[in-house]
């Protein structure tokens, strides 16, 4: 059982990003060991290129990123850590296929029509092609498993298809990877407009909560965060009531207990206060020990960037297998072994 997974770089990864995916990657890699595998995560910079970039904090952000996920907990002699431009086979693989890849698949892309409309200068190919390259992540290392947030679905859902679809026509090489959702906390709201996701870009500051906000940043922004106005307050999930059901969410995930117990903790609660003033303790618990870990970590860059050469070294032992056996597929490239006479 083979987990792969990759995130964007940058220092302002928030709590949707921590409860959605980081909080898998940490159990991945055990369940991966256990299981006689391999745990792979990413810090995927090529992902960074889609769209504009200062290319004087492009390794800084790799770095904050990096020092985020092994505060958090990865553990690189357990799992492959890796940043993604250092592995040359997974853009090899992307421009392979993109030959089994549909336009019209790609222009259906949720992400990318949001993307390209707030585009101002350039809609880049590479923001296009965005999931063919997240396809060969995964794909080159015949993953099993892909933990991600519910926001990575279609894409989780496209590199099914091409994988199905290169197999097709080239014959059994790729393994068609699970797409892998918390059950609790797979899409974090914003705290100040709940009907919207958590996000880096999208969002407000005051609604988005990042792991390295120190804790009386955090407990401000939850006490700050809108709930409704039902009279008496009711602490429950309902569809209706988005603030209250993702304030409840985020505290059965910190905790990790689910959202009914979650709500029967606070059975005594005089109101929503009580709820956002738990759910911020648990939230500062949770991230307190990573923040401390994190400014230890991320003070020796020398330090990551041998973890970095360290995984590579790892990841090509796999990928460069992989794509050997895809050019072999598609006749791509020199004869890799001299046919029998
Ligand atoms: P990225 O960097 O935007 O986000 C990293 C992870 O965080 C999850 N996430 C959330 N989960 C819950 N609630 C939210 N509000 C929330 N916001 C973000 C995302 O779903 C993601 O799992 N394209 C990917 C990176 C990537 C990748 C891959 C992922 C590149 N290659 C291969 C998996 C496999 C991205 O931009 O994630």
């Amino acid at each position: 059982m083979r987990i792969f997974s990759g995130i964007q770089p940058t220092g302002r990864k928030h709590l949707g990003n921590f409860i959605g995916a980081i909080v898998q990657y940490v159990e991945g890699q055990q369940r991966a060991a256990d299981a006689g595998d391999v745990a792979i995560f990413c810090v995927v910079d090529l992902h960074a290129m889609t769209v504009p970039w200062q290319p004087a904090e492009m390794r800084e952000r790799v770095y904050d990123t990096a020092a985020i996920l092994l505060a958090a907990g990865l553990d690189p002699e357990k799992c492959i850590f890796i940043r993604q431009s250092d592995v040359p086979e997974h853009t090899e693989l992307t421009w392979t296929l993109g030959a089994v890849t549909a336009h019209g698949d790609l222009n259906r892309m949720h992400q990318f029509k949001e993307k390209s409309a707030k585009q101002k200068e350039l809609v880049s190919a590479d923001l296009f092609t965005y999931p063919v390259l997240m396809a060969a992540d995964v794909l080159a290392y015949r993953a099993n498993e892909v933990p991600v947030g519910d926001d990575q679905r279609q894409h989780v859902e496209l590199m099914r298809d091409v994988a199905i679809r290169f197999n097709e026509r080239f014959g059994d090489t790729l393994v068609v990877p699970e797409l892998k959702i918390p059950a609790v906390g797979a899409r974090i709201m914003d705290l100040q407009d709940p009907t919207s996701k958590m996000s880096t870009t999208g969002g407000s500051t005051e609604g988005t909560v990042y792991v390295l906000d120190d804790a009386k940043t955090v407990e401000k922004k939850f006490k700050r965060a809108v709930t409704d106005s039902d009279d008496p307050p009711r602490i429950a999930k309902d569809q209706s009531k988005p603030g209250v059901s993702n304030l409840i969410d985020i505290l059965a995930a910190a905790r990790g207990i689910t959202p009914d117990e979650a709500i029967a903790s606070l059975a005594d609660a005089r109101g929503y206060g009580d709820l956002k003033m738990a759910t911020a303790n648990a939230v500062n618990e949770m991230l307190e020990p990573v923040r401390t870990r994190y400014a230890e970590i991320r003070q020796d860059e020398d330090a990551l960037e041998e973890i970095f050469a360290a995984g590579a070294t790892k990841a090509r032992a796999i990928t460069r297998e992989v794509m050997a056996d895809v050019r072999a597929a598609t006749g791509v490239g020199p004869r890799t072994r001299v046919p029998a006479s």
